[in-house]
């Protein structure tokens, strides 16, 4: 689909193991992300475990697949040597690692729509694209690292494409907004803060981004 760096980008489909991967992959960012002290942001709760996850995911795919509607799952690789051995000679073959994964809608989801400390932004009439996730295959560090830049690079293109005005992008605010300046350092501009409580009880931080496409 496009190409930073030395990332592809390509929509994700149902003809391969993208859905075990996507799985895969957003497990892999738990243990990482208890490790910078961002735990609360996702819980313990492996995606594998959790009811609904893969039929949700197969959904979104297909739904991406189909061109439905403006939703897209996307898959960022990197190109890899692999040597294989046999044949007259042992020789390097070119393979693509998957590394990455986004999911964009063009609706926001209920918990910001309800917000009423956003609501001058949310009822700006303008055509939208919202980041829903963005995760990196932590199991592939480090070769995932910047996947997550090329990732929202091919979102913006396909926005652009598409005639959108904005991209919208919320994140988990807690651990002193260490993922808030990662947006911001992607050229994110801070729409507004609000918070929630999970069914767990507790507060759940959050800020809303967007930037112009
Ligand atoms: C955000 C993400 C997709 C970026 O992927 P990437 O291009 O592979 O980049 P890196 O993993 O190298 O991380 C980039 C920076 O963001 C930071 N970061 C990533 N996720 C973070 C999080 N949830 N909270 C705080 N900081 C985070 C990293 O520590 C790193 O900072 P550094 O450069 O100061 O070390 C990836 O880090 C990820 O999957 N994080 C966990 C899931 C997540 O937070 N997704 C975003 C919300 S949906």
């Amino acid at each position: 689909m496009s190409t930073s760096n030395k990332f592809h980008t390509r929509n994700a489909t149902l003809a391969n193991d993208d859905v075990q991967f996507i799985i895969a992959a957003f497990d892999s960012t738990l243990p990482y992300l208890a490790s910078i002290g961002a735990g609360g942001m996702w819980g313990e709760q492996p995606f594998s475990q959790k009811d609904g996850f893969e039929e949700d995911t197969v959904d979104s795919i297909r739904k991406s697949e189909q061109n439905e509607d403006p939703s897209k799952v996307m898959i960022a690789e990197v190109e890899t040597s692999d040597h294989v051995e046999g044949g007259e000679r042992p020789q390097d073959a070119k393979v693509l690692t998957r590394v990455g994964a986004a999911v964009i809608l063009d609706s926001l989801p209920s918990y910001l729509r309800a917000r009423e400390e956003l609501k001058a932004e949310i009822e700006k009439e303008k055509k939208f694209l919202y980041l829903e996730v963005i995760i990196s295959d932590f199991r592939t560090d480090p070769l995932h690292r910047g996947a997550g830049a090329a990732l929202i690079e091919a979102v913006k293109g396909y926005g652009r494409v598409n005639k959108y005005d904005t991209l919208y992008v919320d994140c988990w605010a807690g651990n002193g907004g260490r993922l808030n300046r990662y947006y911001e350092k992607l050229g994110f501009n801070h729409v507004g803060d609000f918070s929630f409580k999970r069914a767990s009880g507790e507060t759940w931080p959050g800020t809303l981004f967007s930037v112009d496409l």
